[in-house]
């Protein structure tokens, strides 16, 4: 237990309204919040209505947080709109219930296992990229994309093809997850009993993504547990080890449908980032292109041309750096604890930004600058893995990392050797950080057949 006394308090971020805090700022223009509250300090307070918060701007205090004491600081209630959506998944469960989960998990995203993915993954973007042939009018990249990356996770992970289905399951998701972020940043929703067309329409959405899951699940049971070797026969698989007892439909429920939000749309978003950076630096298109051309020659890629791509992967992760998909997530600290010499008190939430980080003068030169140099090996070393993170750090990292990279890796040359993208003129480009860093309006791309 830290001894209060001694240790320094945070600044308060400025200029707090005496009853709102900094829930205007925070709520309504939060990337600009995050920008500037790289100037409060290392560490430093904001009120969010009554509730206490706390940003960092140090490794130490992600470190502290997401690693060392991991243990003090939870997901608690900030997850709670989130729990209407996925009830108590990988995501947003907790403690030795969440270890157990993750667990049985972990197997399925093996690498090996993740690899033989690689051809699935190039055939699915092949045949978006055929259709890409038959157009003559230009494309909502957005949509193209989490169209792609949710077929691609039902193959993955569960067997099943989504390709029929994902335009209904696409606009369901960006629904709910629409619902259910306004109910994470409103001090005050509406219970979810009232009769609000918002409500009953995201109870009817989330209804309808049920009973795909379930009918999954029914299927799986039909044609036999052990057909498969994919993420749902491990989890229909899993007994307890005290009880000997599956695990219920209503949990299966949950991780499968934390596994379609969590596995498609942040790595849509990201492919959606690189290709609007590559309309923004020509320079950058052109070294990819010559990487594409010189290893590929031609041909599709596959998983072990990845490793012969070093500036494709560089791409990737400055694209990542600047927009990051998961742009924010938060914690609770259950007990009073120090970080960096301030004291952290019990109940206070935790706001963990890479958006903010990620754009640190402290830690990045130039930082606004999109320069793939900056992760070549040499530039990379000694790099704090918490000045860069955008899939999280420490025990409760990303389970999807290796496979959005590797399916990132594969897509980015695919779609590269094919086409080229540029933005419908006139349109704005505004972020609109949901979740995840969606783009306000769609992305419209011109293509150019390479
Ligand atoms: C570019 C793509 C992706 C990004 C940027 C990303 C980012 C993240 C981040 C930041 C977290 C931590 C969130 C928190 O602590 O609240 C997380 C957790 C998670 N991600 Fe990803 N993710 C990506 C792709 C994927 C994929 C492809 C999958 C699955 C196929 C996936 C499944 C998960 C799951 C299940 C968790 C919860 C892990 C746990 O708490 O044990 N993600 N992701």
């Amino acid at each position: 237990m830290p001894d209060n006394t001694t240790l320094k308090i945070p600044p308060r971020a400025p200029n707090p309204h005496w009853l709102l805090g900094h829930s205007v700022a925070f709520l309504k223009f939060p990337l600009e919040f995050f920008r500037e509250s790289l100037g409060y300090g290392d560490i430093y307070g904001y009120r969010v209505g009554h509730l206490p918060s706390l940003g960092g701007n140090i490794p130490e205090f992600y470190r502290r947080v997401l690693q060392e004491n991991a243990k003090n600081y939870v997901k608690g209630e900030y997850y709670n709109p989130l729990k209407l959506l996925l009830g108590q998944g990988l995501v947003t469960s907790e403690g030795d219930f969440w270890l157990k989960q993750r667990r049985i998990q972990q197997p399925a995203f093996h690498r090996q296992r993740m690899e033989s993915f690689a051809d699935m993954i190039v055939q699915e973007g092949a045949k978006m990229l055929d259709a890409w042939e038959r157009r003559d009018t230009a494309i909502a990249l957005d949509d193209e994309l989490f169209h792609l990356t949710l077929t691609v996770v039902g193959h993955a992970l569960f067997s099943v093809d989504f390709s029929g289905d994902s335009q209904q399951l696409g606009d369901a998701l960006t629904f709910a997850v629409e619902f259910v972020n306004k109910r994470i940043y409103n001090v005050v929703s509406a219970p979810m009993f009232m009769p609000l067309p918002e409500i009953q329409r995201f109870k009817r959405d989330v209804k309808m993504i049920d009973e795909k899951i379930f009918a999954m699940i029914e299927q799986r049971k039909r044609e036999g547990i052990e057909s498969k070797q994919d993420l749902l026969s491990m989890l229909m698989e899993m007994r307890d080890e005290d009880t000997g007892e599956g695990m219920s439909e209503q949990q299966l429920r949950d991780e499968l449908m934390t596994m379609i939000f969590a596995g498609h749309e942040t790595t849509a978003i990201s492919l959606m980032w690189i290709f609007y950076a590559l309309t923004q630096h020509k320079e950058v298109a052109e070294k990819l292109n010559n990487e594409i051309t010189s290893v590929l020659q031609g041909r599709t890629p596959t998983v072990s041309d990845t490793a012969n791509m070093p500036y494709t992967k560089q791409v990737i992760q400055e694209t990542m750096r600047l927009y990051p998909p998961v742009w924010i997530y938060g914690r609770k600290a259950l007990e009073d604890d120090e970080i960096a010499g301030y004291y952290v008190k019990k109940g206070t939430y935790i706001t963990l930004s890479p958006y903010a980080m990620h754009r640190n003068p402290d830690l990045w030169e130039n930082p606004e600058h999109f320069n793939p140099e900056r992760f070549s090996p040499e530039r990379s070393k000694g790099r704090s893995p918490y000045a860069y993170f955008p899939f999280s750090n420490g025990q409760r990292k990303c389970i999807g990392d290796g496979f959005a990279m590797m399916e990132m890796q594969l897509l980015v040359p695919l779609m590269l050797q094919r086409f080229r993208m540029e933005l419908v003129p006139n349109q704005q480009i505004v972020f609109n950080p949901l979740i995840t860093l969606r783009s306000k309006f769609p992305m419209m791309m011109n293509l150019i057949k390479q």
